[in-house]
């Protein structure tokens, strides 16, 4: 289980926005370049952190459900989203993305900023794509971090700013199944004090060969790789980026 503590989701809703601004536009144009996406424009998010992915979508009409398995991250997520929550537009529930139900039907859903890594092995991550799967009437896009990816966070950032000091540690010994990372430092509270956090976080490494055998064993039909500037077109070698977009449609749509 990884869900985000209290501090740390305080500390990733002012630091961490900017993945998600980076990749909306992209997902949003993909999106909206499908049929099904013109048709169904509710979109799954999972493991949607403070929901700032979320609001690009809302902010251009779509449908959004959020799922998050830290009731901490999902205030945030209500908050930055108050007015699309109170009109019905927007949801936030708490879940687990290994192994979730919902009501509605899904022209796309995504998990983005390494999310599914925080899965603890392949059995979960099969969980989630069944869950997924069960839900989705067109395409599933997420990101995973790759082997290579993980090696590059064997190392120690500071960022030292006026609202909040981190200390990230990243161990990963480059050929195990589980990167470890462990953030540590102060944010500033509202009366001007700073409050500690410590948060340990674990990405496992998936070999993306499995990843699509489990994809399509949860019943999605093509499966590629690609990068987020591009998301048409399938990458030769996946392996070889730090970071992959893995693009799975339902039987039929691609
Ligand atoms: C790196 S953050 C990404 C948040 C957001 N997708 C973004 O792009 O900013 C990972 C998120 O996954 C959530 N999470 C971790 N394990 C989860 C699980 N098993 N089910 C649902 N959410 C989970 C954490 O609480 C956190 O909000």
């Amino acid at each position: 289980m990884q869900a985000y503590s209290k501090a740390f989701a305080a500390v990733y809703d002012k630091k961490w926005a900017a993945f998600s601004h980076q990749v909306a536009p992209f997902l949003i144009n993909f999106c909206a370049s499908t049929e099904i996406g013109k048709k169904n424009k509710t979109v799954l998010d999972v493991c949607c952190g403070t929901g700032h992915l979320a609001n690009h979508f809302l902010e251009k009409g779509y449908r959004v459900i959020g799922l998050d398995l830290s009731e901490h991250m999902l205030h945030y997520a209500n908050e930055n989203a108050r007015e699309f929550v109170k009109s019905g537009q927007a949801r936030f529930v708490l879940g687990d993305a290994a192994e979730f139900n919902l009501p509605e039907r899904f022209g796309l859903v995504v998990s983005t900023y390494d999310s599914l890594n925080h899965l603890k092995d392949e059995s979960s991550l099969l969980g989630c794509f069944r869950s997924v799967h069960a839900v989705c009437d067109g395409f599933f896009i997420f990101d995973l971090n790759t082997r290579k990816g993980l090696k590059r966070w064997n190392n120690v950032f500071v960022d030292d700013s006026e609202d909040v000091l981190i200390i990230t540690r990243g161990i990963y010994d480059g050929e195990g199944d589980r990167a470890i990372t462990r953030f540590t430092g102060f944010v500033s509270l509202a009366d001007r004090s700073y409050q500690r956090f410590d948060e340990t976080v674990y990405n496992t490494v998936f070999e993306l060969e499995r990843v699509k055998s489990l994809l399509l064993e949860a019943g999605f039909g093509k499966i590629y790789f690609a990068r987020i500037q591009d998301l048409m077109t399938p990458l030769d070698k996946p392996e070889e980026e730090g970071r992959v977009f893995i693009v799975a449609g339902r039987q039929g749509v691609i």
